[in-house]
């Protein structure tokens, strides 16, 4: 089977690795990919946002599926008009993935049908969202409604930070905010294959969203991962599928907009047990590099039967082990990040259970260039996260790149809890 897979970073490495890996593959396509990514995939010129011309590039090249990573060309509706042109997608409706695409649209969701998550209300006027706020107190939560790319939210410990979120919510989208009660407790990443109808537990995992070591400094798309989540139990599988997962199912078909693709919940677990902070309609960006290394299945047979509504029939199988993936940066990051610094020592570095994804880099003649603000994920497994963490950074030891830096203390919440175990 010939596939296009979308994207270009450390998520679609770990994606294009895992594919490439699977019997039922023919030739993997990737666009607009990254040096990573080449080595398992034939790079092609498309450009995502001509819907027609990928559709066309796909009758050409005989592509079977198209797996995309990002979640904008969903919200755009990509996957929509290649299954008007009969190409088979991994990924969600453009009306599905208001999931990610609106807080509003889930919000109003987890209302209809019962899904635990924070208290909130809607806002188009800054008076009545500032008197909310000013009713409810601090600390509390400031959302932009639609894609922001994480920099939407505030969470003000004052109120001088809550109505300046909102005002700055207001006048930057034009569009409507969102107030929400401030969840304590400890956040997880959860994911499930889903075709419309069935939803199939798919891992969970820690992510590390601020910038700086013990969780200080901006936030970022994500420092850094490990799965499993020790939070999630078995029995907190179960919950987070009765209470979230299922009823989003139900009520998403229920409006003629049944969910397929990988649903991303990301969860709060509170003493009163799971609440949806918010869904993607996607992996994770670093999650997905560690499901990866774990996952035992063909990635390829499970996003088919994903596709072709069969997932009921199908379970997932992982590694007994603990995997975790540190982030490299370039300078700058999450800022503008500095690029083009050379980057050596990669294929050294790799070893038995020891993967480097490349997210942001570029080849610039022979040489591996930093070409993004997140650069390198590297990935170990161990029989503990303690184990996975300790290979981790011992691979970076042997990455000959002055420039990138990195957190220090990826997995600390779960080293700790290995200690006290
Ligand atoms: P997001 O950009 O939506 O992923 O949100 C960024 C981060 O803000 C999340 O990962 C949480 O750590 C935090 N956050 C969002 N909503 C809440 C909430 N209601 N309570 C506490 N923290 C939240
Ligand atoms: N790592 C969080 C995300 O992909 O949104």
């Amino acid at each position: 089977m010939n596939v296009l897979l979308l994207g270009s970073g450390g998520r679609e490495h770990a994606l294009a690795w895992k594919l490439a890996a699977s019997p039922l593959l023919d030739t993997l396509y990737a666009a607009p990919a990254n040096p990573g990514i080449a080595q398992h995939a034939t790079i092609v010129e498309l450009d995502v946002a001509d819907h027609a011309s990928v559709a066309a590039f796909c009758r050409e090249k005989m592509v079977e599926l198209v797996v995309v990573g990002p979640e904008a060309p969903l919200v755009a509706g990509l996957a929509d008009d290649l299954r008007a042109a009969g190409i088979r997608v991994f990924g969600p409706s453009r009306q599905a993935a208001q999931l990610e695409g609106s807080k509003g649209f889930t919000k109003d969701l987890c209302a209809e049908y019962g899904i635990p998550t924070a208290a909130y209300r809607r806002f188009s006027d800054a008076q009545s969202a500032k008197a909310y706020v000013k009713e409810k107190g601090v600390p509390i939560v400031v959302k932009a409604d639609g894609l922001a790319a994480g920099k939407g939210v505030t969470v003000a410990a004052s109120l001088e930070e809550a109505l300046a979120a909102i005002d700055a919510c207001l006048s930057e989208t034009g569009g409507e905010v969102v107030v929400e009660e401030f969840l304590e407790g400890e956040e997880v990443s959860f994911f499930c294959l889903c075709d419309g109808t069935t939803a199939l537990p798919f891992g969970s995992a820690q992510d590390h969203k601020r910038v700086g070591d013990g969780d200080t400094g901006p936030n970022t798309g994500g420092m850094g991962a490990y799965s499993p989540a020790p939070v999630m139990t078995p029995q907190m599988v179960e919950r987070t599928m009765r209470e979230i997962v299922e009823p989003t199912m139900k009520g998403m078909a229920a409006r003629g907009t049944p969910f397929s693709g990988v649903l991303f919940a990301g969860l709060m677990i509170t003493p009163q047990g799971p609440k949806l902070i918010e869904y993607n309609v996607r992996f994770g960006d670093p999650e997905c590099q560690v499901l990866m290394m774990l996952l035992k299945d063909d990635l390829l047979v499970l996003l088919n039967a994903a596709v072709d509504s069969q997932l009921a029939h199908m379970s997932a199988r992982w590694r007994d082990e603990a995997a975790l993936t540190v982030v490299m940066a370039a300078p700058g990051y999450p800022g503008a990040a500095q690029k083009g610094s050379v980057i050596r020592g990669i294929e050294d570095a790799q070893a038995e259970g020891v993967k480097i994804f490349h997210a942001g880099t570029a080849l610039s003649g022979d040489a591996l260039v930093a070409n993004g603000g997140r650069v390198l994920n590297v990935t170990a497994m161990g029989p503990s996260v303690a184990a996975a963490q300790a290979k981790a950074y011992g691979a970076i030891a042997r990455i000959d790149w002055p420039q990138g830096f990195f957190r220090r203390d990826i997995g600390w919440r779960a080293v700790a809890r290995e200690r006290g175990a």
